[in-house]
């Protein structure tokens, strides 16, 4: 499916370097066929934000200036990549101008999930961008909904212009082309609207037979009807931090179970093996007679279809939680 990616290169040099680099990001995009728009500040009025607040409310500002399009192109865009030059190792003053004044965006049902970050800079080395990222970082923690997922940066690039056969422009030019994939695999997420829309298998019902055997709430939705087809599938759901307790499927022959990981991430762990990660398209198949759990990591909402693999004399023996001081360190 194709993204709404909004460009927004924050240079007001001509032949900039960022922008260079952002126009290398979208030849990507466009080529992956994706739909790009980008905007430049240079030829733009924005003034600071005078911190009235008032947007909270009525989510329009009271300045008006050229600020304002951009903003009502920020809700819309699925993607949002901001380029800038590096000003002592922070990002421009008109690029932080800017993000203060998306402040209309807090509370409105804004549609970007993925935020990249483009920057050039006269000197080398990962220490110059450093702060510039971590600044639109907490920018991006305060729209939940989003998160950074990409960086590229050209250092040793000073005049105008300087960046041509940079290796980043290559760079920028995958970044682009590469966004869909990128988003397959960065499905972590507390937000349960955002959750909510990758679950496909749906949430179904609070598990409440199986509550003893949980940390946290759990959710199950029926798949299939064992009667019809023999075979019991279930999308089972964990909110953030919940797991079930360790657990080991018994069978006289054949048995165990299988998880198919569908939306969100979570963990599986065998007894004595280090956690593995669950998320999209990742398949486990647990043998039969190993201890071992799975559920959500505490920071995201995760689900998995599971079903038993046939055997015979199946059981199910449930043992003690999993440790919460060893669950919240990983
Ligand atoms: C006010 C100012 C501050 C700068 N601070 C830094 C800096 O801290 N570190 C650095 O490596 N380059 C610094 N530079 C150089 C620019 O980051 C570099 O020239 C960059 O390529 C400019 O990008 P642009 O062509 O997109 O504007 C600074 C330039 C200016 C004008």
């Amino acid at each position: 499916m194709s993204k709404n990616i909004l460009i927004i290169s924050t240079s007001l040099r001509f032949n900039s370097n960022s922008d260079l680099l952002a126009q290398s990001f979208e030849k990507g995009a466009l080529e992956a066929g994706h739909l790009v728009e980008r905007v430049t500040l240079r030829d733009k009025t924005i003034q600071f934000c005078k911190g009235c607040l008032s947007c909270v409310k009525t989510q329009k500002c009271v300045i008006h200036d050229d600020v304002n399009e951009i903003v009502d192109k920020m809700k819309e865009a699925n993607v949002l990549v901001f380029s800038t030059p590096i000003y002592y190792y922070e990002m421009c003053g008109q690029m932080k101008t800017l993000l203060d004044r998306a402040n209309p965006l807090f509370n409105a049902d804004y549609k970007f999930r993925d935020i990249y970050f483009i920057a050039s800079a006269a000197e080398n080395g990962d220490h110059v961008w450093a702060k510039a990222v971590n600044g639109l970082e907490g920018w991006i923690d305060c729209f939940e909904k989003s998160h950074l997922s990409g960086v590229v940066f050209a250092g040793g690039v000073t005049d105008p212009g300087e960046i041509q056969g940079h290796q980043s422009l290559k760079r920028a030019f995958e970044m682009g082309k590469n966004i869909r994939q990128e988003r397959r695999y960065s499905m972590k997420t507390m937000d349960k609207k955002v959750f909510d829309e990758q679950n496909v298998f749906g949430l179904g019902q609070p598990n409440d037979a199986f509550a003893q055997y949980f940390i946290g709430n759990s959710y199950l939705n029926g798949l299939t009807n064992p009667k019809e087809c023999g075979l019991a599938l279930a999308n089972v759901t964990f909110e953030p931090g919940c797991r079930n307790n360790w657990h080991i499927h018994h069978a006289t022959s054949g048995g165990g179970q299988i998880l198919i990981c569908t939306a969100g991430v979570g963990w599986y762990q065998e007894e004595g093996k280090d956690p593995v990660e669950l998320k999209p398209g990742v398949v486990v198949v647990i043998p039969p007679e190993v201890k071992h759990w799975h559920g959500a990591k505490k920071d995201s909402w995760f689900s998995h279809i599971a079903f038993e693999a046939p055997g015979e004399n199946t059981s199910n023996e449930w043992c003690e939680p999993v440790d919460d001081e060893a669950y919240l360190a990983l």
